[in-house]
């Protein structure tokens, strides 16, 4: 048997309908897009961070099924939706044929994704930890009424580019271009200040300095 791969899980009739209920969960309490979109842009940039980190190709395939199923717990609740998520994909990706020690570092990765009750246990991890921080653009507001947008939908809507790069070999960069007429820069560093740490003990735990530039500004 063919080993599974994303493909096999993005089009799993469960995973679909948890990515969809995480969305739906989201939307209805005011957040951000947490469907199917996020979920994919999450997957690539997990793939493109674990490449850059020169990682075994079966285990960067690993990382992108944590990466797109990692949001899955919100389904349930925003609450600790991390350890929600990795208890949920257990038999989900069992049923599906992954054997058991493939499926225990991806638990570990979702597991850990959130900042506030995150460790980054290990490389994909902290790759997943980066890609889903970075994943921060427009399209993500779901507030249909920009007089009751808050700060995160104002950052949000303000970030036109987000595209993570890496330079000279040992610099993981992210690279965002703001329209400060619709947020400054300092209101994105309010609310991901924490965020910023992370992903930069992230890329230090895969080898790289971590750097944000910020409209052409290298911020280290
Ligand atoms: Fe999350
Ligand atoms: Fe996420």
């Amino acid at each position: 048997m063919d080993p599974i791969r994303l493909q096999d899980v993005r089009t799993n009739p469960r995973v679909i309908a948890l990515v969809d209920g995480a969305n739906a969960v989201m939307k209805a309490m005011g957040y951000t897009e947490h469907g199917h979109r996020h979920a994919r842009v999450v997957s690539k940039r997990t793939r493109q961070i674990m490449e850059g980190a020169k990682l075994p190709p079966r285990e960067i395939e690993l990382g992108e099924i944590a990466a797109y199923t990692h949001d899955c717990g919100c389904s349930v609740n925003r609450q600790q939706h991390a350890q929600i998520g990795a208890a949920l994909m257990f038999p989900v990706l069992s049923d599906m044929g992954l054997p058991p020690e493939e499926i225990v570092p991806i638990l570990g990765a979702i597991g850990n994704h959130e900042e506030s009750v995150s460790s980054l246990v290990s490389p994909m991890a902290a790759a997943l930890v980066i890609a889903d921080k970075s994943d921060v653009h427009h399209s993500r507001v779901q507030n249909p009424s920009p007089a009751d947008f808050d700060i995160h939908d104002r950052v949000n809507c303000a970030a036109t580019s987000s595209q993570i790069h890496f330079r000279d070999q040992s610099v993981l960069e992210l690279l965002l271009e703001i329209d400060q007429q619709r947020a400054s820069v300092i209101e994105y560093f309010e609310i991901f200040l924490s965020r910023m740490v992370l992903c930069r003990k992230a890329a230090n735990v895969l080898g790289f300095r971590f750097s944000l530039r910020v409209n052409g500004t290298v911020l280290e």
